[in-house]
């Protein structure tokens, strides 16, 4: 498997695997934005044309906000998922983050215990979160990068 940044070519793809993972998954037109927003950095996970798995986060300031991350679910259990956010939280450090957060489903168990091995924490709920029916934890890691601005 290889990492490369989001193509047009992925998006199909992405919007089958969104459907397997997800209660409100992203369409293919909800990530057309994405590919060509300076503020949006995607990692995509793949093997041959085969898209394998994806995330992404926002930047916003020295935050990064995690949008999506999803493995295909037969390739889930093989580390792919720890791989890819070990990536993701390197880019987003590279950017300058000092924090990076997201919102997980409160009964999302395997999503939960592979973020707090990363280190981040539950910061707060946020009620009704998903569908308006099931909550969410807002988990946040607090990274030891300075944002470039800061430096000198
Ligand atoms: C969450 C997800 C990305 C993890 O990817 P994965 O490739 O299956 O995960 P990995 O095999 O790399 O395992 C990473 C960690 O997840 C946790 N985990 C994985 N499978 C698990 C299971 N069956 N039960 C409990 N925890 C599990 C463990 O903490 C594991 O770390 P460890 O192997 O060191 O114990 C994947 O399950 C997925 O796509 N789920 C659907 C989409 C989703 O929920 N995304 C998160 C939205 S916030």
């Amino acid at each position: 498997m290889r990492f490369e940044p989001l193509r047009y070519e992925h998006l199909r793809q992405m919007a089958e695997i969104e459907k397997e993972a997800f209660d409100m998954p992203w369409s293919e037109n909800m990530f057309i934005p994405e590919v060509n927003s300076e503020n949006a950095t995607y990692i995509v996970g793949t093997r041959g044309e085969e898209v394998i798995c994806y995330g992404g986060f926002h930047s916003v300031l020295d935050e990064a906000h995690i949008t999506n991350i999803a493995v295909k679910r037969s390739e889930r259990g093989k580390g792919i998922g720890r791989f890819l956010m070990s990536a993701l939280i390197s880019k987003a450090k590279e950017k300058g983050a000092r924090c990076i957060s997201l919102e997980v489903k409160t009964t999302n168990k395997v999503a939960i215990s592979m973020y707090e091995s990363f280190g981040f924490e539950v910061a707060g709920v946020r009620k009704r979160y998903y569908n308006n029916l099931f909550d969410a934890y807002v988990m946040r890691l607090e990274t030891e990068e300075r944002a470039s601005s800061d430096i000198g």
